[in-house]
């Protein structure tokens, strides 16, 4: 037995969690080949720890909702755009989240690629299995909690994953042939209205409008598709675990069984499936190049005893090979409010993100330490100088010989 398997369920001293997950993982069929067996409880795997139960923030009953923005107005006349973009960036300054109607996006392509995920999910086990891997470097990959090995509880879900960040492109022959006219529409639509949806946020920020499509965000993305199984005991474990994204933006389109919650000043509140609609976050990386005027904000998803829950989420991620140096965007940027950030490289950044420890923001290891002291202004400085090399002569030229300059 190891260690580990002792300390996380403090519960069941004699369980052996390392084994579980393995023979778990073995079978290749996912959170969704339990529930075919007729379980009636969940394996000790999924079950989380006490203390992170007891541990929970509160779900809102106040009639709270994450705002809803009506896309009709967008490119008809100026006024009326910078109207919607306004709105973009009260909701991704306060919520993080939001949903948006009228997008342009048919409800029939939704609803079909809501039937497509499910129908791969729900397939023969055989040609499912063909597809289970662990492995980041391949483009498909079906599995059950991309931290299956890291987390300390697993969650209720199963995830069909196609992944460009390495390639910046999917060869069509390699999607599922289940669900591979439908995907290729939905991914051609859904950068569409992502390249709109930041088009909008630079306008709002302030910026050129394709300013923030220029960070390549859109150039390489993650479409996932998730399948949560009606869960027995729901109230032990979750659908997903509070996170943050680690994309530029997230555009995500949900059924209509419920269980996303955003936390909203420390209490969850749930995002009300709406036909039609689709839900829009902002990311870490994009939290960063605001230098944190726009929120990444936690969200999790409960697991429910009614089910199958469908949700498709496509995050705009750039390529991690990019040689690009991404950092507080410099018109945004002030004495008055100087970078949070220091520069990073996506590698740097999605590598981080996903070896560090579950329960951390991503983004902390990026923070400069002592805003307003010599080192953010210093930053501040040379944000406004083109050429790494020239910046780096130009830091060193600061520090050493200016030693009174702040
Ligand atoms: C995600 C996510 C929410 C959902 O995939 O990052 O937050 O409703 N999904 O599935
Ligand atoms: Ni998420």
């Amino acid at each position: 037995m190891s260690l580990q398997s002792t300390m996380i369920n403090g519960t069941e001293p004699s369980y052996d969690r390392t084994k579980d997950l393995k023979a778990f993982d073995e079978r290749k069929t996912g959170v969704k080949g339990l529930v075919d067996e007729g379980k009636t409880s969940i394996p000790s795997i999924f079950v989380r720890p006490l203390n992170d139960r007891f541990k929970d923030l509160g779900t809102s009953h106040e009639n709270l909702s994450v705002p809803i923005i009506d896309m009709s107005d967008v490119g008809k006349y100026g006024e009326a755009t910078a109207k919607v973009a306004e709105q973009i960036i009260w909701a991704s300054e306060n919520w993080g989240f939001f949903q948006v109607v009228n997008h342009g996006i048919p409800l029939e392509l939704l609803e079909n690629m809501i039937e497509g995920a499910k129908m791969f999910h729900e397939q023969d086990d055989e040609i499912k299995k063909q597809f289970y891997s662990r492995d980041k470097s391949k483009v498909v990959t079906f599995n059950s909690n991309y931290d299956f090995y890291k987390s300390n509880a697993a969650n209720w879900r199963d995830s069909l994953s196609v992944n460009t960040v390495n390639t910046g492109k999917v060869d069509p022959h390699e999607l599922p042939l289940i669900c591979k006219d439908v995907m290729l529409d939905y991914i051609h639509n859904i950068i569409k209205l992502g390249d709109t949806i930041l088009m909008l946020l630079s306008m709002g920020l302030g910026l050129k409008p394709d300013y923030l499509k220029e960070l390549e965000s859109s150039k390489a993305w993650n479409l996932v598709c998730h399948y949560y199984p009606a869960c027995p005991e729901p109230e032990l474990t979750l659908g997903t675990s509070k996170h943050a994204d680690a994309s530029f933006i997230t555009i995500l389109l949900q059924d209509q069984i419920g269980g996303l919650q955003v936390l909203h000043h420390n209490q969850w509140v749930n995002v009300e499936p709406i036909k039609g609609a689709l839900i829009v976050n902002i990311g870490d990386a994009l939290q960063m190049v605001s230098n944190d005027k726009l929120k990444s904000v936690y969200h999790r998803v409960i697991a429910k005893t009614i089910g199958p829950r469908i949700s498709i989420a496509f995050f705009f991620k750039g390529l991690i090979k990019s040689p690009k140096l991404y950092g507080p965007i410099k018109e945004l940027i002030s004495e008055e409010e100087p970078p949070l950030y220091r520069d990073f490289t996506l590698e740097e950044f999605l590598t981080h993100f996903v070896n560090r420890p579950l329960d951390q923001p991503g983004i902390d290891h990026f923070k400069l330490k002592n805003v307003g002291s010599k080192a953010s202004k210093v930053s501040f400085l040379l944000s406004y100088c083109p050429t790494l090399t020239k910046r780096g002569v130009i830091a060193l030229f600061l520090y050493s010989s200016f030693p009174f300059y702040v």
